[in-house]
């Protein structure tokens, strides 16, 4: 399966967003990650619909949302007629998430679901033939700039053999701390989409070095 590089915003300097959009997609990113976080979820709070907007008009790039919000059933067609190409919610907290991957998919947007750190693989077992993406997160949700928890490893080794057995067409997606250091043991067990908010953005040489790093690991 091709390879995929999620740039995640959340790093970004919305100062100038543009230019830093333009720059990942000059730097040959596949699609843009917009983590939005609703302050009870997570404790932090971040972005809605509107910044979906805005990046939509910014890039004709896939933009890949990751809602850590409760009650995500009832953002989904804001962030569908905003522009999101992906919407992966969380089970944890979520007694809809049936309804809501359903939700998904019938207003044409692509739905993912994404797993905390502490959250088994037996969640995600039953939701598989509802998504063409699981998000397996490898630092607890909330903040960009955590470190990776190698005790993940082994869930996404986990996670991929299930995809492989059920619909090897399911993209498994890694997300915190993904960096130059990390990238390969996540690509080694399984996963071939690789969220990044840090190591693009904060590259000390900037984000076409921070993106060309994590790419050349990629093989
Ligand atoms: C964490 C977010 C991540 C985060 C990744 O809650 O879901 O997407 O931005 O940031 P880095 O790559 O810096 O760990
Ligand atoms: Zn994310």
């Amino acid at each position: 399966m091709r390879k995929i590089i999620s740039a995640s915003i959340l790093s970004a300097d919305f100062a100038c967003l543009q230019e830093q959009i333009n720059a990942c997609e000059k730097a040959g990113v596949d699609w843009i990650h917009v983590d939005v976080m609703d302050g009870h979820f997570v404790p932090n709070l971040t972005m809605g619909p509107f910044i979906v907007a805005a990046c939509r008009r910014i890039t004709n790039l896939p933009l890949d949302c990751h809602l850590m919000v409760e009650k995500p059933e009832q953002l989904v067609e804001a962030f569908v007629k905003a522009g999101s190409s992906i919407l992966t919610i969380h089970p944890e907290n979520n007694p809809t998430v049936v309804d809501t991957l359903k939700k998904i998919r019938d207003f044409g947007c692509t739905p993912g679901v994404a797993i905390n750190p502490a959250t088994p693989v037996l969640i995600v077992e039953p939701l598989l033939p509802l998504v063409d993406q699981v998000l397996v997160m490898t630092v607890n949700p909330g903040y960009s700039g955590q470190k990776f928890m190698p005790s993940v490893i082994q869930k996404i080794a986990d996670v991929s053999s299930l995809i492989q057995k059920v619909n090897p067409a399911i993209r498994l997606e890694v997300d915190g701390g993904i960096n130059p250091q990390t990238i390969t043991s996540v690509l080694n067990a399984g996963a071939d989409t690789f969220v990044s908010a840090s190591a693009i953005f904060n590259d000390p040489v900037g984000i076409a070095v921070g993106v060309s790093k994590l790419r050349e690991r990629l093989g």
